[in-house]
C-alpha cells in the first residue's frame, strides 16, 4: 500500500507551527511536531487538526515531546533553537543552538534515516553544516534554506519599487545568510529585462541594503522573535520540490566541494532540487564585484564554522 508522505516539524515554535499549516495547504502529507516544550506541540497540533474540516484538508496533525515519533518521515524540517532578540546578529545564537543541533541531530539519525533534512535554525549556514556532520547524511539529503527566503524578500522589495506583479521578477541571493548574503544583480531581471533598465544604481544598492537588513527589520518590529511565516513557506517549497521531484532551480544552502571555489563549506549557491534533495550544483558566472562579495561571505561564514 502506498504510504503518506510524513513532514516532521523539529521544533514546534513559530516556524514550527506555520510549516505544520503550509504542509496541509499545500496538500504534502501528514505533519509531525516535535518539541521540548511539554503539551504545546500537542496543543498546536489539536487546534491544526480542527482547522483541517474547515477547507476540507485531508491531513493528519500530531504533536508530540518524543523525538522517536518521528519514525518514518520522509522529510524532517529543524527550527528547533532561539531567535534573535532586538541588536542580536544570527551568529550571537551559534552556542545555544549548537548543543541543540547536536540533540536533535542524533535523534534524526536514529529515528528518520532515510528523510531529507532542512535546516532553518540560524546561524543556517553553520547549523546545516553541523546538522550533516551530526547525522552522517549523504550531503544532498542536508539543506539549509536562507535562499529561498532572502530572494523572495529581493523580489518583493524590486516588485513593489517598480509596480509590477511579483511574478515578473527573477532574482537570485547567493552566499551566506548573513549580513554578507550577496543579491546577484546581474541575474535579476523583470521577464527577462535586467532590472537595471528600470531602477538606478543607487536606488538598488539602497533595495539590496534593506534584503541584507530585511530579517533584522523584522525583528526590531516584533521584538520579541523573528521573521516565521516567510521561512515557514520558504522550507515548504524545498520540501515540495523533493517530494515531487520537480527539479527546481533554486538557492540554498548546500555543502560545496570546489564549486564557486568553496571547499568543505555549506553556503548558499543555485541548486537543482529534486527527487534526491540536491541534484547538483548550478555554477553561474558572477561579476568581479560579486564574485568578491561571495569570497566576503564566504569567509564570514568559515569564520563561525571554525567557533563550532
Ligand atoms: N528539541 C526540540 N525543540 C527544541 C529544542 C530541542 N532540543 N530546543 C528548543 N526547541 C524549541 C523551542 O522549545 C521552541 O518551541 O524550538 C522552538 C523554536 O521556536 P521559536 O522560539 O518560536 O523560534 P522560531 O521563530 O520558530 O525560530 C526558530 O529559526 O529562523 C530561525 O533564528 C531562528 O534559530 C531560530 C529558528
Amino acid at each position: 500500500m502506498k504510504k503518506r508522505n510524513k513532514i516532521a516539524m523539529i521544533g514546534s515554535g513559530q516556524i514550527g507551527g506555520i510549516l505544520a499549516l503550509l504542509t496541509g495547504i499545500r496538500k504534502l502529507g501528514d505533519a509531525v511536531l516535535f518539541d521540548v516544550v511539554e503539551d504545546m506541540p500537542q496543543g498546536k497540533a489539536l487546534d491544526l487538526s480542527h482547522l483541517a474540516p474547515v477547507f476540507d484538508l485531508d491531513f493528519r496533525v500530531s504533536g508530540t515531546n518524543n523525538i522517536a515519533d518521528i519514525a518514518g518521515a520522509d522529510v524532517c524540517i529543524v527550527t528547533s533553537g532561539v531567535p534573535r532578540k532586538p541588536g542580536m546578529s544570527r551568529d550571537d545564537l551559534i552556542k545555544i543552538n549548537a548543543d541543540i543541533i547536536r540533540s536533535v541531530g542524533e535523534g534524526i539519525k536514529e529515528h528518520a534515516p532515510d528523510s531529507l533534512v532542512i535546516v532553518i535554525t540560524n546561524p543556517l549556514d553553520v547549523m546545516a553544516y553541523l546538522m550533516q556532520k551530526v547525522t552522517g547524511f549523504d550531503h544532498r539529503k542536508v539543506l539549509g534554506m536562507a535562499g529561498v527566503l532572502d530572494t523572495a524578500r529581493y523580489r518583493s522589495f524590486l516588485a513593489e519599487e517598480m509596480n509590477v506583479s511579483i511574478s515578473s521578477i527573477s532574482a537570485f541571493v547567493l552566499g551566506g545568510h548573513g549580513d554578507t548574503m550577496v543579491p546577484v544583480r546581474s541575474y535579476t531581471t523583470c521577464n527577462g529585462v535586467p532590472v537595471e533598465k528600470f531602477i538606478s544604481a543607487e536606488r538598488l544598492d539602497a533595495i539590496e541594503k534593506r534584503v541584507r537588513g530585511a530579517g533584522g527589520e523584522i525583528v526590531n518590529l516584533l521584538k520579541t522573535g523573528s521573521a516565521f511565516c516567510s521561512p515557514a513557506a520558504s522550507a515548504i517549497l524545498m520540501a515540495e520540490c523533493y517530494l515531487q521531484n520537480k527539479r527546481k532551480l533554486l538557492p540554498a544552502s548546500a555543502y560545496c566541494q570546489g564549486e564557486y571555489g568553496v571547499d568543505g563549506l555549506y553556503i548558499g549557491v543555485p541548486i537543482i532540487m529534486g527527487g534526491n534533495g540536491l541534484e547538483e550544483i548550478v555554477e553561474i558566472e558572477l561579476s568581479d564585484n560579486e564574485k568578491q562579495q561571495l569570497n566576503k561571505s564566504v569567509e564570514a561564514v568559515r569564520s563561525v564554522v571554525s567557533e563550532l
